[in-house]
């Protein structure tokens, strides 16, 4: 995929506006607080409806006004096609190719990944956060897991509320339960499958990219139990043991104390737990293999090539790493955004940005 254009309406700081990428790198380079990242932003948020910043999107509306829009066009192996968002604080409209469409529709049209010095978090950050990253990015490459997961949230809500109105003795109750095994189960082996194919790719890229003298996994840490090896209906049996076991504690605590939502997605390092024995660069570095994999998973699933956004590259590498992975971004036949306070010497179009506003090719003063 590759993103042709972009425009923009009260969108942080930037001055409204359109922007026209090139196909390989794109850098948008510029002094602090001039509204790199903003532009990111924007094509995240044109891409998913969401920001990387912060949930709460209205923050991203201009000061002083109260809704703002953004319209891309971008290219896949088909054809030309068109999103368009547009955001005011009480609602926000999903368009494709300018017809309205439910965010269900919307979500993981085009494809993007994205770096940002924040995502460290991933490894920092509490078991929630990867569950909610790593959701996502099953989701945005396949759309059968995105349903699994949002019947199987609706369902634990259910589920739930019944416990904690002591009604489990209604018939609907036990048909309720039911489905929540079943679409549990589907959770976890969709999990259990995205880990074991990254898990290899994370390792290469790693080691290509960084240092080839360590290993690195990604384990699935499944609350029910050592699931790695079992099938869907095995999966399911567990879990059920699980809640007869747990049933009068659920019913006591009014809500249900196993399922995916209690699952976490481990980093190791050289056989130890990246978050507590990995450096900080070492961190940052796991996390760039990472989203280099996710490269490589959209690819797989989707047969096309995601958009590669990458904020801040100069302010959290070595030489060697940033060289590292400049090389590897000029080889790979992907569109690249990315932002940085200077130049980076490599073969990329250069945008500059100062007071919000864009201008192609033109030198810091
Ligand atoms: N909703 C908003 N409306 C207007 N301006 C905003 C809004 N939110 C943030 N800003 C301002 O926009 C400016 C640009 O922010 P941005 O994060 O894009 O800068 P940057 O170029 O990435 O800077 P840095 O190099 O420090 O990361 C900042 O001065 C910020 O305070
Ligand atoms: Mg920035």
């Amino acid at each position: 995929m590759e993103i042709l254009e972009i425009n923009y309406i009260n969108f942080r700081n930037l001055i409204d506006g359109n922007i026209k990428f090139f196909p390989k790198l794109n850098l948008f380079f510029g002094k602090n607080g001039q509204g790199k990242t903003s532009i990111l932003e924007a094509v995240y948020f044109n891409a998913t409806g969401k920001s990387f910043r912060t949930s709460k999107a209205s923050e991203a509306i201009k000061y002083g006004t109260n809704k703002m829009g953004v319209y891309l066009l971008y290219k896949d192996n088909i054809s030309q096609k068109s999103l368009t968002v547009k955001f005011n604080e009480n609602k926000k409209e999903y368009y494709y190719n300018n017809k309205k469409i439910s965010y269900d529709e919307f979500y993981g049209k085009l494809n993007i990944v994205t770096y940002i010095p924040e995502d460290i978090i991933l490894i920092t950050g509490s078991p929630s956060i990867r569950r909610t990253f790593f959701d996502g990015e099953i989701a945005q490459a396949n759309n059968e897991y995105f349903q699994d997961l949002k019947n199987y949230n609706k369902l634990l809500k259910i589920r739930n509320k019944y416990l904690k109105e002591e009604k489990t003795n209604t018939p609907e109750y036990s048909i309720y339960e039911e489905e929540f095994i079943k679409f549990g189960a589907k959770v976890i082996k969709k999990r259990l499958e995205y880990v074991q194919k990254i898990s290899i790719i994370l390792n290469l890229n790693y080691r290509k990219l960084f240092d080839d003298k360590k290993e690195l996994s990604l384990n699935y840490e499944c609350q029910l139990g050592n699931v790695k090896k079992m099938e869907i209906e095995e999966i399911k049996n567990l879990f059920k043991e699980k809640i007869q076991k747990n049933f009068s504690l659920e019913k006591r605590y009014g809500f249900s104390l196993c399922g995916p939502q209690k699952d976490d997605f481990l980093f190791i390092l050289n056989g130890h737990e990246a978050k507590s024995t990995a450096s900080q660069g070492e961190k940052k570095s796991i996390i760039f293999s990472l989203k280099l994999s996710e490269i490589d998973m959209v690819i797989r699933e989707k047969k096309e090539n995601p958009v590669l956004l990458i904020d801040d590259i100069s302010s959290y590498f070595d030489s060697n790493r940033k060289e590292s992975i400049l090389n590897y971004l000029e080889k790979r036949n992907i569109q690249v955004l990315l932002s940085s306070t200077g130049k980076l010497g490599i073969a990329s179009n250069d945008f500059y940005i100062e007071s919000g506003e864009v201008q192609y090719g033109r030198e810091i003063k």
